[in-house]
């Protein structure tokens, strides 16, 4: 048995077209590698377009032979921590692609000190999972009139240890490095669980991913310690797989709004599978987008505001073992989480340095 799960589809994916954000290094950029070399027409969303045309290049090179069955690489500028930048991306994005099959929202930021995006958002918030959410939403309409299309969205095995702040959701009170990075992965997931919900019917499922322990830059801020377990990790190649069977997947079709982790169906934390959570962040993401969603067309709200809404202190989690019916796409009924769940308990959640 690998030690690392493998997705061996040689599903040929010529018509098809997908989004990956943060796709010139790291998981990201394996995954573009893997549906590009299987015909797809990839489009990459990076933050230095010079960085996105060296791995662009790199890709091409790699497929030598291929060319005849590869597919074709677009790099376009994106900067999830400008909410106009991803504004300008998805329209760039409408105006290239007709449909889009597959929208991998994968860029992410990890542990870093505190910082702020253009609109004053907690960056790891922000990029993670606000930027994400808007992106997904001016694309949704699109996804929606190509389907049936998947939505995957990067999390991490770390939305364990995450709470949602909602009283001090930019963390201004009480910042911790890795605090912010466990609450918007969590995002990731509850966002995963309400937009699944809100795209019943049409044909448009979504998939919250853990890709494992990966050596990429996402360790970048992390110090000698993390950096002398790296041997241990996954290569970027092995972390693209629970990507890819969420992306490609026959069987995942009619599944939707849950959470995997090599290449297997993993149940999340409770507090991941809150339902009222999961609204409440769409909610005030709404909010501070300026971006809203009716029946499935976007809606311009007011202004997006810098800040969380003052909202009451959230009231104490209440865990509780009882398995809430996950969001379906069709009338089948999919078996509910498997009991083997990574995270049953919540461990607590710390302003200190964790592993991933
Ligand atoms: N590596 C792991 O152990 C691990 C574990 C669990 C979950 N994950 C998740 O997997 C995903 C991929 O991570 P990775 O390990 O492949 O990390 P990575 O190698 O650091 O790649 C992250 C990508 O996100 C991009 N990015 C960062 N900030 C951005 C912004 N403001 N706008 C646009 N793009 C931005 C980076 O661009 P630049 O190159 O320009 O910085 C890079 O392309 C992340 O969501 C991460 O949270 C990773």
């Amino acid at each position: 048995m690998p030690r690392h799960a493998v997705y061996p589809s040689e599903a040929r994916l010529e018509g098809t077209t997908a989004v990956i954000t943060g796709a010139n290094t790291g998981v990201g950029k394996e995954t573009a590698r893997h549906l590009y070399r299987r015909g797809a027409r990839v489009i990459i969303g990076v933050r230095s377009v010079e960085r996105g045309e060296e791995a662009r290049s790199e890709i091409v090179e790699s497929a030598a032979g291929e060319q005849e069955t590869a597919g074709a690489l677009i790099v376009l500028q994106l900067d999830l921590a400008s909410l106009q930048s991803v504004r300008d991306f998805a329209q760039e994005v409408l105006a290239q692609a007709d449909k889009i099959n597959l929208l991998i929202n994968n860029a992410g930021v990890m542990a870093c000190p505190r910082a702020e995006t253009k609109e004053g958002f907690e960056m790891q918030l922000g990029v993670n999972h606000l930027g994400h959410f808007l992106l997904t939403l001016l694309l949704l309409e699109r996804l929606v009139n190509s389907a049936p299309s998947r939505i995957v969205n990067l999390s991490s095995l770390a939305h364990t240890r995450g709470k949602m702040h909602f009283d001090d959701l930019m963390l201004k009170r009480g910042y911790g490095d890795w605090k912010a990075y466990y609450q918007s992965k969590l995002a990731n997931v509850l966002f995963t669980r309400e937009l699944a919900r809100r795209l019943l019917g049409t044909r448009v499922t979504t998939y919250a991913v853990h890709p494992g322990i990966v050596r990429t830059d996402l360790w970048r801020h992390q110090g000698c310690f993390d950096r002398l377990l790296q041997p241990m990790f996954k290569t970027p190649e092995q972390g693209a797989q629970t990507t890819l069977y969420c992306a490609l997947a026959p069987e995942l079709a009619t599944l939707s709004g849950r959470y995997y982790s090599d290449c297997k169906e993993k149940q999340p934390s409770a507090r991941a599978r809150n339902d009222e959570d999961a609204a409440r962040l769409w909610e005030i993401s709404e909010e501070l987008v300026g971006v809203g969603l009716q029946g499935n067309s976007v809606t311009q709200l007011r202004q997006g505001s810098a800040t969380a809404p003052q909202t009451e202190p959230a009231t104490a989690q209440q865990e509780t073992e009882t398995e809430p019916t996950p969001p379906q796409e069709t009338e089948a009924q999919p078996a509910p989480p498997q009991g083997d769940g990574e995270a049953t308990t919540e461990p607590a959640e710390t302003n200190g340095q964790q592993p991933e």
